[in-house]
């Protein structure tokens, strides 16, 4: 029996994989254009750096990490997300010295031990982008813009901002003691989960999919309205910039967010076409975050999107790379010289598909066909002769008679 892949662990295909390389590559050349440098971090860490940043009452911690000990005793994990590495990065190799404003994005695979169902894997993969050492709603807005600019880039109307503010350290306990106020007569509608973490983290049920927790929370008190002066401010600034440069949002009062770091301000891209899987991107601030992971007291913000939720947005469209020519070559001798020409080609910048196997003219040109190849290129015994081939536009369907040399040759295609 041959063996299988593990559950929840993709390949991805040649014909898929063009799609995630034009993925990486315009969120390279947007967040580049942002000032933003890679990082890249190991995808091995201690178990306690995301314990004490996620936080031991979320879904991730408790239930989702790949988690085990090494052949060394040592508790690790493979990173559920990036943040926490980024910032363990940006406090170890004391980033924050030269500058404690750095603009940091990776890319890369993430894991998790969820249910996995479509836009929802074990092994998945993110693109982040992470912001240190800015206080400013300014950066806030322009984080934001960023990622929007990312999905026009892409071509993609969807998803949609949504934007919210879970305030701060201070009018958070005001705001999480009113809710539990507000649920405390409903805990036996809540679901199991949303009961079991009423104490430690009673928020979730404000974003929970069960009935239960919908009905219970219908006119729960919205966070908004407990924000305190400077939080409140912060958020309304947030807007104004968003508007100023006419980035689209709406606001959300009931996002919460699956991880414990964040302050104030809170987003998702969020999208009607992927089911379940609303969320294309997600982020927010974690102003204490730096310094509880024993860094200096400096705020961030940042976002992760999953690539494998743009991919399914980006379904109809095709990125399969198309060769610049086929050479169809007839006869062992105009295969010598067909494979003469591609090397030569080849080594001047030119992609070159040709037969392996000396087939008939029509199958070579029928595989010409599918590559979909740009020209076509046809030389037999006549044209061996003569010295000069056939080499056909496949896209204007015109042809023309070029002389057998690389220089030649090379100088048609790439027009
Ligand atoms: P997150 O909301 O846990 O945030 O994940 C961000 C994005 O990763 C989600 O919106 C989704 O597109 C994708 N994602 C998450 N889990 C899966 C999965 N099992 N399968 C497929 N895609 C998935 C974070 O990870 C934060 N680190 C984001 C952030 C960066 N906040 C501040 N900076």
């Amino acid at each position: 029996m041959s063996i299988t892949g593990v559950k929840g662990f993709n390949d991805i295909l040649p014909g898929e994989v063009e799609k995630w390389q034009h993925i990486e590559a315009t969120a390279r050349r947007v967040f580049e254009l942002y000032g933003f440098a890679e990082i890249r971090i190991p995808i091995l860490e201690k178990t306690e750096l995301f314990c004490r940043s996620i936080g031991d009452a979320t879904d991730i911690v408790e239930k989702e990490m790949y988690s085990f000990e090494d052949k060394g005793q040592n508790k690790v994990t493979m990173r559920p997300e990036g943040t926490a590495s980024v910032m363990r990065a940006f406090i170890e190799h004391k980033l924050y010295a030269a500058d404690p404003v750095a603009k940091l994005y990776y890319l890369g695979p993430m894991f998790r031990y969820e249910r996995p169902q479509k836009g929802r894997y074990r092994q998945f993969h993110q693109i982040g982008a992470e912001v240190t050492g800015v206080t400013d709603p300014k950066v806030d807005a322009q984080v934001l813009t960023m990622l929007c600019h990312f999905f026009a880039e892409l071509g993609l109307t969807e998803p949609t901002l949504q934007i919210n503010s879970l305030g701060c350290k201070e009018c958070r306990p005001v705001y999480r003691q009113a809710l539990k106020d507000f649920l405390r007569g409903k805990i036996d509608q809540l679901c199991d989960d949303c009961k079991r973490r009423f104490e430690t983290n009673p928020l979730r049920a404000l974003d929970c999919k069960s009935t239960g927790c919908k009905e219970a929370t219908a006119g729960a008190p919205s966070v908004l309205d407990y924000l305190d002066h400077d939080c409140a401010e912060h958020f309304g600034a947030v807007r104004r910039h968003l508007e100023a440069v006419g980035t689209a949002y709406t606001i959300n009062p009931r996002m919460v967010r699956g991880l414990d770091y964040y302050t104030r301000t809170t987003f998702e891209l969020v999208t009607g076409l992927l089911g379940a899987q609303s969320a294309v991107a997600a982020g927010g601030r974690y102003d204490g975050l730096i310094a509880d992971l024993g860094g200096p007291a400096l705020p961030g913000i940042g976002f992760a999107m999953g690539v494998e939720r743009v991919a399914l947005l980006l379904a109809d469209q095709e990125f399969r790379k198309r060769p610049d020519l086929f050479i169809a070559a007839l006869g062992e001798e105009a295969q010598r010289e067909a494979f003469r020409l591609m090397a030569g080609l080849q080594r001047q910048g030119v992609s070159v598909e040709i037969d392996y196997e000396g087939k008939s003219l029509k199958s070579q040109l029928r595989r010409s066909d599918k590559f979909r190849s740009r020209f076509t290129l046809i030389i037999g015994e006549d044209e061996l002769a003569k010295g000069r081939g056939a080499l056909k536009n496949m896209d204007a369907g015109t042809q023309d008679e070029v002389p057998l040399s690389v220089e030649e040759i090379g100088r048609s295609v790439k027009g």
